[in-house]
């Protein structure tokens, strides 16, 4: 049975400037350790004490890839308000010793198709807002992952609406919509659970895994089927009308089921992110089917499907996207504009066109890839992206990105 919780609607309506003054901390968690030293100079013990409460500052190192006074201020904006009197000597500190590291621009390829891009910043600093979803009244949804909230921006007006979990530390990640207009999510920490959010009572149904732990990607079939990956090998079947829950294992051990999708048929197909393979379930007998890509390095980490149900996937740690003919077993690749460390990652398909985000480069850059044409063309995200881990299309033909490190969601319009 579903446990009801009723989480608190928080309506605000916040513009941009507004939105990165608010004073709020983020939620402190364990102090973490670095385990690469700042170089001397007078911010360092306060970036010890004060930016180790979320993550270690080895992520000055190894993330943002450098900046300016102002790239670094932008993007501490998104996550801690300095205190005034520090504020000069922390970022100072930051550019002098961390600008821009060379080599980390994107790859831009120029060519015909112009978009426009529209970016919101997330109420709340810190949220890691980490999948999207454009629901059927045209709002744009994010998981608050790091802040236990879900959220939600009108495009045309900006006013936002945030809708903390009552359970403490979900770690949201995954968002879908029913056709019913109810917003579903996956609960990631811990064992984990399926959230039902009914937007309009801001009532939450929680329904815990049965088996395995980690609740990752959630996709409805064609039925109201809600398919997830878990984190621990296996992929999950909840049936919302009886609130049956059926969890299979992967064949292979060890498998960390990512990214997934419904082909026409109503089979999901998912990616394996920790092994060279593709997964495929039986959406009758919830068995799973493996296919072995060529490539042993291959960690395909999502997937989209081109309406010839072709499987397509970002092969992350190599810097591929890749297509998977299920009729034929054919793989064919393609290296990515950025090249082999370019961290392709969230992907998403408009008709027979692909589009995905480079992560390894500040800004990310987002890349369109025409199947038929096989030309690819790319645009620096102006947010800079963050990490863009999972991407959806619009109904209508359009895009939305969730910025994980920059703390915002983004909506890409394709002109046709
Ligand atoms: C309230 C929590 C919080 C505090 C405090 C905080 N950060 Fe962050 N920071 C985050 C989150 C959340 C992310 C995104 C993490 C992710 O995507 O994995 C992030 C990401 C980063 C990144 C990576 C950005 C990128 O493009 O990948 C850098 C660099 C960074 N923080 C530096 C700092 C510094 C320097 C401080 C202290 C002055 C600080 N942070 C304080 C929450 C925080």
């Amino acid at each position: 049975m579903a446990q009801r919780k009723l989480a608190t609607i928080v309506a605000v309506t916040f513009s941009w400037i507004m939105m990165v003054s608010i004073t709020a901390f983020g939620q402190p968690g364990r102090n973490h350790t670095a385990s690469i030293e700042l170089p001397d100079g007078d911010a360092k013990a306060f970036i010890e004490g004060a930016c180790n409460v979320c993550h270690s500052s080895d992520y000055i190192f190894t993330r943002f890839m450098g900046g300016s006074y102002e790239e670094w201020d932008s993007l501490l904006a998104t996550m801690i308000v300095l205190p005034p009197q520090q504020e000069d000597m922390v970022l100072d500190y930051l550019a002098e010793n961390f600008p821009k590291q060379p080599g980390t621009e994107p790859v831009l390829i120029p060519g015909p198709v112009k978009i426009n891009i529209s970016e919101w910043k997330m109420p709340t600093l810190a949220s890691r807002p980490h999948d999207p979803l454009s629901s059927a009244d045209g709002s744009l949804w994010w998981t608050g992952h790091f802040q236990n909230r879900l959220g939600k921006v009108h495009p045309g007006t900006g006013a936002m609406q945030e809708f903390p979990l009552d359970l403490p530390n979900s770690g949201p990640h995954g968002l879908v919509e029913d056709m019913s207009g109810n917003v579903w999510f996956t609960a990631i920490f811990g064992t984990g659970y399926i959230g039902k959010l009914d937007p309009n009572s801001g009532e939450v149904d929680e329904y815990p895994v049965t088996t395995g732990r980690g609740p990752h990607t959630p996709i409805f079939d064609q039925d109201d089927t809600l398919w997830f990956t878990m984190q621990s090998g296996h992929v999950g079947r909840l049936v919302p009308s009886t609130e049956e829950m059926t969890i299979s294992a992967s064949p292979t051990s060890g498998t960390y089921p990512y990214g997934i999708e419904i082909n026409s048929q109503g089979v999901p197909w998912y990616v394996d992110f920790r092994g060279p393979r593709l997964g495929s379930v039986d959406p009758v007998t919830t068995e799973i089917t493996e296919y072995e890509l060529p490539n042993p390095d291959s960690r395909p980490r999502r997937i989209t499907l081109t309406p010839d149900d072709a499987v397509w996937y970002t092969d992350y740690p190599r810097g591929y996207l890749g297509r998977y003919d299920p009729e034929t077993g054919e793989v064919e690749e393609w290296l990515s504009p950025g090249g082999e460390k370019s961290l392709p990652y969230g992907i998403a398909s408009v008709g027979d066109v692909i589009w995905y985000v480079e992560t390894y480069s500040r800004p990310n850059s987002l890349v369109r890839f025409d199947s038929k044409t096989e030309e690819f063309q790319s645009w620096a995200i102006p947010s800079g992206g963050g990490i863009v881990r999972h991407m959806v299309a619009t109904e209508d033909g359009n895009l939305v990105l969730a910025c994980s490190a920059v703390n915002g969601i983004a909506q890409v319009y394709i002109e046709t």
